[in-house]
């Protein structure tokens, strides 16, 4: 339950509070740091484990296209968006990716985001990611 309240319900939450203020800034975008961890397709046994914080991110896609959906019309982009397996406290010493390479790639591609992106599952380099 702690996983779902702080990775699915407390972003879709936050989501719709900062909706206002989306809706007049200048790049309208919703971007819920999700994982492949989360991805169903992509699920096979060698993950292995962690169903709480696997099924939270699912659950967090399938919230945030669903809130996409809605906010559509208002112009706003919503995306999924898989930052790497990166150095930090839950990524762990041996990921491969250092944080600062995770967030500049990060910025980089969420500062291209664009309506084709709307309700996609992309990865830090704005590659697709399998659902
Ligand atoms: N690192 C990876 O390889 C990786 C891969 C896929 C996805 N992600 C996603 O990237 C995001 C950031 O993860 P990270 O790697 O930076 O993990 P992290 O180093 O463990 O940091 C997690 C952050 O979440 C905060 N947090 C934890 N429980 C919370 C709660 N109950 N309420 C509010 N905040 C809470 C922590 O706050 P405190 O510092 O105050 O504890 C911390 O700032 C997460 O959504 C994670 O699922 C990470």
């Amino acid at each position: 339950m702690k996983n779902f309240e702080v990775n699915a319900v407390g972003p879709y939450m936050l989501a719709r509070k900062l909706t206002p203020l989306i809706k007049v800034s200048q790049r309208k975008l919703i971007v819920a740091i999700s994982s492949t961890a989360g991805s169903i397709e992509g699920a096979d046994a060698s993950y292995g484990g962690f169903p709480a914080y696997r099924a939270s991110k699912a659950a967090l896609n399938i919230i945030t296209r669903t809130y996409g959906d809605h906010v559509k019309k208002d112009g706003i982009i919503s995306v999924m968006f898989f930052p790497g397996v990166v150095k930090t406290d839950l990524g762990g010493p041996d990921a491969p990716l250092e944080t600062a390479d995770s967030v500049v790639s990060m910025i980089k591609t969420i500062s291209t985001l664009n309506a084709e992106n709307n309700g996609c599952f992309i990865d830090y380099e704005g590659k697709t990611v399998p659902w």
